[in-house]
């Protein structure tokens, strides 16, 4: 079982899917946490080169194609050997990331960013993703009042970029509603917890 989370910053995936991760081992279940981009050591050396402030020349499909080899490095050296043992993948954003932030935020085009990643994950799509839905303004609160949370070069686009990016996930959503769910992550993390667990082991019961 393959589960993805997504959303724009701040909206709380990275800390809720690490409780999801660890409630689920405490129940008994094999699992693997893991994270885009990054990972794995090469794709973790290809997050360097996208999140680096210093790199500003870097071209928009040339990012776009760096989260996809990144993503691709991952999946061969993570995610299929641990799917080959059963166990529960949790990873923290996928080709959703790619298809809202180059294809919605840059304006790629979803579709152009999806034949990318068909191409590099060989059709491989989660089994569930978890949508964190937030409005950005919120989400960009949260981090700015959490100090020790480094800003990356992607974390200063405009407002009307997250915003598009917030619109492409939620359109995926319309569009991929078997494996999209959606959870409202502007309620308190213990009610934001309680509802994606359900979600997950709900998933988990019926799969098994
Ligand atoms: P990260 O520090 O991991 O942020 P977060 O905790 O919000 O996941 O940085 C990841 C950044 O990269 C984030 O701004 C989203 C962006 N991103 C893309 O633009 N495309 C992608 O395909 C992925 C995986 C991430």
């Amino acid at each position: 079982m393959f589960i993805t989370a997504e959303g724009v910053e701040g909206c709380g995936k990275t800390t809720i899917l690490k409780m999801v991760y660890e409630k689920l081992v405490n129940d008994g279940y094999n699992c693997l946490l893991t994270r885009e981009p990054g990972g794995v050591k090469i794709s973790e050396q290809i997050r360097q080169i996208i999140l680096n402030k210093e790199n500003t020349e870097l071209d928009d499909r040339s990012e776009a194609l760096l989260f996809a080899a990144s993503r691709r490095q991952l999946l061969v050296q993570k995610i299929y050997p641990a799917l080959k043992e059963n166990k529960i993948v949790l990873c923290d954003r996928y080709v959703d990331s790619s298809l809202a932030y180059q294809g919605g935020g840059k304006k790629l085009g979803v579709q152009n960013v999806l034949n990318i990643n068909l191409f590099a994950t060989d059709h491989t799509l989660p089994d569930l993703t978890l949508l964190f839905d937030i409005d950005p303004r919120l989400g960009l609160e949260r981090i700015n009042d959490n100090k020790n949370r480094e800003v990356n070069r992607l974390d200063l686009e405009k407002i009307d970029f997250y915003n598009r990016v917030r619109e492409t996930f939620l359109d995926l959503a319309k569009k991929y509603t078997e494996r999209y769910v959606i959870i409202d992550a502007s309620k308190n993390i213990e009610e934001v917890f309680n509802n994606t667990y359900k979600i997950v082991k709900d998933r988990i019961d019926g799969n098994r």
